[in-house]
């Protein structure tokens, strides 16, 4: 192997040192990443002095990528480019009322990129271009991980459960922005299964997260006590990793079987830019 593999911690998470981003990688040194990746459900790069298009030729080593459909997320121009971030473009804070400061605080929950589409994201890669002094780390959390470590009886009943996931149940308390029937029309619930088969490596992970809104053909009560409950369950600490960024860092994870968010820090006053690509999936989950 031309680099080496770290693990961040015992059951999520390694680093890969070595590799120079900057330049394209061959066949055969990808196909070694996309396995160390998939192994390890994330994959940190550090001091990776990327742009974005250096950025987007990497991340279309792992697939096709998605577009960004919202003009205030994206770098303009570059449709490939979603900007987590709480700068204007002259690099001022944005205002606490600024949409993109709410989205911001929804991505505090913990979710799977995009899993509010019929065909979600596969991937998604975050590089840090500008972090905040104290707090701001990204978590992630093992979602097969967490699936195996569920006891029988759960595993049973879960298995074959469909779960509706709408990007309006978890901007349910969303106090800023009101959507418009366009808006809502254009994301309309979609269907996955609770626990998704991994196209790739066949462990069985929990589908669910912020955007989990009901279980099919289950009381509505009963439906957020489950989700609720896995919800929990696969994102204690021991299924964690929790990354304080630091300015070149990327980080590449794998939405099928990751969830994520975003912790808070003080936006009124710190800066922070972070430059996301998003590998699109290939195919619905049913
Ligand atoms: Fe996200």
């Amino acid at each position: 192997m031309d680099f080496s593999v770290t693990p961040l911690t015992p059951t999520i998470g390694a680093e890969i040192r070595g590799l120079d981003l900057r330049r394209p990688l061959d066949d055969n040194i990808m196909a070694q990443v996309r396995q160390v990746w998939l192994d390890h459900v994330i994959v940190l790069f550090s001091e990776q002095d990327i742009d974005d298009a250096q950025q987007i030729a990497f991340s279309r080593g792992i697939g096709t990528l998605e577009l960004i459909n919202m003009a205030a997320l994206q770098v303009p121009g570059k449709p490939e480019i979603y900007r987590a971030t709480n700068l204007n473009e002259d690099d001022t804070i944005m205002v606490p009322e600024h949409p993109v400061m709410q989205t911001n605080r929804d991505n505090q929950k913990w979710h799977s990129d995009s899993s509010f589409k019929h065909v979600p994201a596969t991937a998604s890669l975050l590089h840090a271009r500008v972090v905040p002094e104290s707090d701001g780390e990204t978590e992630f959390a093992n979602m097969a991980a967490a699936y195996d470590a569920l006891d029988d009886a759960t595993k049973e009943q879960i298995d074959d459960l469909i779960v509706v996931h709408n990007f309006y149940w978890s901007r349910r308390g969303v106090d800023a922005i009101a959507f418009t029937e366009e808006e809502k029309a254009a994301i309309p619930p979609v269907r996955h299964p609770l626990v998704r088969v991994h196209p790739e490596t066949g462990r069985k992970t929990i589908y669910a997260g912020s955007h989990a809104e009901s279980i099919e053909g289950m009381p509505q009560e009963d439906s957020r006590a489950l989700i609720d409950r896995l919800n929990e369950h696969a994102t204690q600490p021991r299924f964690t990793y929790r990354h304080k960024w630091r300015v070149g860092d990327m980080i590449l994870w794998d939405n099928r079987a990751a969830l994520h968010r975003g912790l808070a820090f003080d936006a009124a006053v710190q800066k922070r830019r972070l430059h996301r690509t998003t590998v699109a999936g290939n195919r619905p989950t049913l």
